[in-house]
């Protein structure tokens, strides 16, 4: 049996190491299982409840696509597609809206987030400049993965708790009409969920300190050598496990190259050498995609033919569903 895998990244920056060790690389991992089927959804309809900028969010998309189809999940079993082109999922949304409790999307972080800030701002309104796009955010994600009939969500550990909330939305609507939805699961990659950022915080572009996927090998350089460390020197031994070079080393090191890189710490090997060596290792693993990448951007009219296809595969497994899922509400 072939099983579906579908993710999505939310165009609303450039893609950073981060979005690769916590999504793009086990995703290419899960992608390439034998009898697997791959969509890969550029979350553009959830990038508006964030970009006010129309130049900025086609940049973003075709950074996201130009990401993607670098890394070969364009081709083959795995198709890239826009959200936007996918009318069906947001007629499936609005569905999934009129099975959805309120309190259950008062209760979704990224709101709750959101609220927080106003709360602590002293705002006399904490719902002050949320948008509505934002509060049924997890909507529109259960209509992403729900319209696909997927099986699999491999998602960073900060979405964890949308996939759940899509697990019980599903299971509610079914309970209520008969079985209309199919179950997915998610899965979290538990060595390289989280990455850690310039500062040591986790790599995110609210706090500011990512290391872009793809810039040049000096600009790499640049970012490896700025990598807060504590305040160890050369010959006194450190701890491997407690600093963010070698976690960043963990997003493209295999297991043996990370023994060895404990086995320097161990040794006291200075944080100058090994911020060499990992970024070193970065741009190795990242050279070829990065070519890939640029090729990409710079033919815009390729990238949007491979969209176009991409929407049209898609189209062809959701409207099935969609057709389903209105039929067992009544409409
Ligand atoms: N919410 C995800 C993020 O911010 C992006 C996303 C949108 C997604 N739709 C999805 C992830 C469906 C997995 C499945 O990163």
């Amino acid at each position: 049996m072939t099983q579906t895998l579908l993710t999505g990244i939310k165009p609303t920056g450039t893609p950073h190491l981060g979005n690769y060790a916590g999504s793009i690389k086990p995703t290419c991992v899960l992608a390439a299982e034998p009898d697997t089927r791959s969509f890969l959804l550029i979350a553009d309809g959830h990038a508006l409840n964030a970009i006010r900028d129309p130049q900025k969010l086609r940049r973003h998309i075709a950074e996201v696509a130009a990401t993607y189809a670098a890394f070969g999940l364009a081709t083959g079993r795995s198709v890239l597609f826009r959200q936007s082109d996918v009318s069906e999922i947001f007629q499936l949304a609005n569905i999934l809206a009129c099975y959805c409790g309120k309190g259950m999307a008062n209760r979704a972080h990224a709101y709750k987030a959101a609220v927080a800030r106003n709360v602590e701002a002293g705002k006399s309104d904490s719902d002050a400049g949320i948008n509505m796009g934002l509060f049924t955010y997890p909507l529109l994600m259960s209509a992403d993965i729900l319209a696909f009939d997927t099986d699999l969500v491999p998602v960073g550990a900060d979405q964890r708790q949308h996939v759940e909330l899509t697990i019980s939305l599903a299971q509610s609507l079914n309970s209520a009409v008969g079985h209309a939805l199919r179950i997915p699961k998610v899965r979290i990659d538990a060595s390289t969920a989280t990455l850690p950022g310039l500062d040591g915080r986790k790599m995110s572009k609210s706090y500011n300190n990512t290391i872009p996927l793809f810039c040049t090998r000096e600009q790499l350089r640049k970012h490896i050598r700025r990598v807060q460390t504590d305040s160890r020197r050369p010959g006194e031994p450190g701890d491997a496990e407690t600093c963010a070079l070698y976690a960043l080393y963990g997003a493209v090191a295999s297991k043996p190259e990370l023994e060895a890189m404990r086995g320097e710490y161990a040794a006291g090997t200075g944080y100058a050498v090994i911020k060499e060596q990992v970024f070193e290792a970065l741009d190795r693993a990242l050279a070829e995609p990065r070519e890939r990448y640029l090729a990409f951007l710079a033919d815009r009219e390729s990238l949007a033919t491979t969209l176009v296809k991409g929407a049209e595969l898609a189209r062809e497994v959701v409207q099935p569903v969609l057709a389903r899922v209105r039929g067992a509400v009544g409409l």
